[in-house]
């Protein structure tokens, strides 16, 4: 694999980008926007940085859709952010509509590639746009659960003490409130998280990692997290290109398993280089079940939404 193309040289478009030119992952990285020149001058800043760092990456900014052609991933960080005096819907008509546009170039441009979708709401944008291209859901799924995560594994290090480095972690469900964690997944070194912390830590981690996001929009006063989002795109781009097989947690379409059938929701997944390569079923207990069904329902209620008001249409 050779090319990967970001959609939205925003602040996560371009964080991104940053991270593969220092992963040298690919040869090239092409940065899209709509905005005029902003793309290019992000490349070019970043091209400069390339001789210090020592990475062989070519890398363009373009308004021209034309050039994401050849894509072996085409990332999607292009989204509208909720305005004051904006509802839900209005935002999420908006931000459709950005993907209808979006959906429609990569077909045309880039008809083979897969599609790694960021911008929110994540799992109903992800639906959408496999809606809108008609490729087959191996190659077309979300970035939400690496980045929760990976907060949940930032705070479990940073209460226990122990290294980043061995700590394990899954969730599941839909991005932010409605994510499922999955405390009996989460280890330290292979040891149980519920062996390490009391239940009241434990879930003062889970509740502060629903709201990560939250946090630090509150905190940066403007705009939202891009570096862990960034970071979290790139380790995924990693597993496919290098055909890391990597389990991970990915939103991903849901073909009966966990006994639902068409919606995209955050599953732990196999990731090679043909994508989306297997969907993992856990064994869930009754609570954690009972926690997928309440964030699945309230996914397929936004999803019925948008199909009864045929807003992809
Ligand atoms: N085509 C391409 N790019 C577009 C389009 C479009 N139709 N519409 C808007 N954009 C671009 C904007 O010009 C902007 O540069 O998308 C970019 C979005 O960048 P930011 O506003 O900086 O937002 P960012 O913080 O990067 O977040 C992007 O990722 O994490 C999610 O919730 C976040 O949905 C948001 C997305």
């Amino acid at each position: 694999m050779s090319k990967i193309s970001i959609i939205g040289a925003g602040q996560v478009g371009a964080a991104t980008a940053v991270r593969l030119v220092d992963m040298e992952l690919v040869d090239e990285v092409v940065l899209f926007d709509v905005v005029d020149d902003m793309p290019q001058g992000k490349a070019l800043d970043i091209a400069q940085s390339t001789p210090v760092v020592q990475k062989q990456v070519a890398i363009r900014g373009t308004n021209a859709y034309k050039d994401i052609a050849d894509s072996d991933i085409v990332v999607v960080t292009a989204g509208f952010p909720r305005k004051p005096g904006m509802d839900r819907l209005d935002l999420l008509a908006k931000n459709i509509e950005i993907n209808k546009s979006v959906s429609a170039n990569i077909v045309t441009y880039a008809p083979r590639t897969i599609v790694l979708y960021v911008a929110n709401p994540l799992d109903l944008m992800t639906y959408v746009c496999h809606k809108l291209t008609k490729f087959p859901a191996q190659r077309v799924f979300g970035m939400a659960g690496v980045l929760d995560t990976t907060r949940f594994r930032t705070f479990v290090a940073m209460e226990t003490g122990y290294t980043i480095r061995d700590v394990q972690a899954q969730v599941m469900g839909g991005h932010g409130d409605a994510m499922v964690p999955l405390v009996r997944y989460c280890s330290v070194a292979g040891i149980p998280l519920t062996e390490l912390l009391p239940k009241a830590k434990i879930d003062a981690i889970v509740d502060r990692t629903q709201k990560g996001g939250g946090e630090i929009v509150k905190l940066l006063k403007t705009g939202s997290a891009y570096y862990a989002p960034g970071a979290a795109v790139a380790q995924m781009c990693q597993a496919i290109v290098r055909d890391e097989k990597r389990i991970l947690p990915v939103c991903a379409q849901l073909d009966g398993e966990y006994g639902y059938k068409g919606p995209f929701v955050g599953v732990p997944v196999v990731l090679g280089r043909k994508g989306v390569e297997k969907v993992l079923q856990l064994q869930l207990d009754a609570q954690e079940k009972a926690l997928l069904a309440k964030s699945v329902s309230s996914l397929q209620e936004q999803l019925d939404e948008i199909e009864k008001g045929k807003m992809y249409q």
